[in-house]
């Protein structure tokens, strides 16, 4: 599981190990060079999980702009009054300007939901797509930020890409900005966040992962209410779930066998 720490530490009390099978498509919690060293292969569930973390980190981003989890704790708490034109007024999701920040499998099947939108969408990575993608148009950091309506973050986690967003690209998003992260708690960091949320910085985040995770109750972002938080949810459906685990036991099954992995990280 992505809760798994696959260091040389534990790779050291497994001399006999032959493949490593992770449940996610994300595997920074495993330490491949360590792997790849002792010929251990490593296989992983991408393409399976896809089109519902997008649906997730679109639904997200619909919450996010529309302040669903201040609206929820205001009908639960009793605070929901008279019908009032300023009564938690968002920002439109349809027609804006959306960014991705990395974009791989997850970030374009995010951007393909965002035509139906009819949203602009720009996309930031290393390298441009080498196939210009029709939805989106590549451009820098900075352009992102500064130009985009909303920022969804896609991007793998890495040593380059740990607090990837921090207090100078908050700086440099517009002040009615949303941020949604659906990637690793790790790649925004979280102090610079509480600081841009509450300080009118930017307009709103939704996270579907925290640093650390789980989120305790008392960290200050959970109380942030322009801060909306699900449980790292982007591939939970019975549907998805199902095949990511079919997926990581033949991906098992093929490493003890000595053969080629259907998804592999390490072959
Ligand atoms: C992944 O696959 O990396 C997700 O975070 C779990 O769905």
């Amino acid at each position: 599981m992505l809760t798994d720490r696959v260091d040389e530490a534990l790779l050291e009390c497994a001399p006999r190990l032959k493949v490593v099978s992770q449940m996610a498509v994300g595997v920074d919690n495993i330490d491949l060079s360590a792997c790849r060293k002792r010929g251990i292969k490593v296989g992983h569930t991408p393409d399976v999980l896809t089109e519902t973390t997008a649906d997730l980190a679109f639904g997200l981003l619909i919450a996010t702009a529309r302040r669903f989890g201040e609206g929820a704790r205001d009908v639960a708490g009793g605070r929901w009054g008279d019908w009032d034109p300023s009564y938690l007024i968002g920002q439109d999701v349809h027609g804006s300007t959306l960014g991705i920040v990395g974009f791989g499998r997850i970030g374009r099947a995010v951007a393909r939901r965002a035509v139906g939108f009819r949203m602009s969408v720009l996309y930031t990575q290393r390298r441009p797509l080498e196939q210009p993608d029709q939805t989106a148009s590549f451009v820098s950091m900075d352009e992102l930020l500064e130009r985009s309506d909303h920022v969804v973050v896609a991007a793998p986690l890495t040593v380059e890409t740990h607090h990837l967003i921090s207090t100078d690209q908050l700086q440099a998003m517009k002040s009615t900005a949303t941020l949604v992260n659906i990637s690793r708690g790790q790649l925004v960091d979280p102090v610079a966040l509480h600081h841009a949320l509450t300080s009118g910085m930017i307009f709103a985040a939704g996270l579907d992962v925290t640093d650390p995770e789980p989120i305790p109750p008392n960290d200050p972002l959970v109380t942030t209410p322009n801060c909306f938080i699900t449980p790292h949810l982007g591939s939970s459906t019975i549907r998805t779930r199902e095949a990511m685990a079919e997926l990581a036991a033949r991906n098992l099954v093929a490493g003890l066998r000595g053969e080629t992995l259907e998804a592999p990280v390490i072959a």
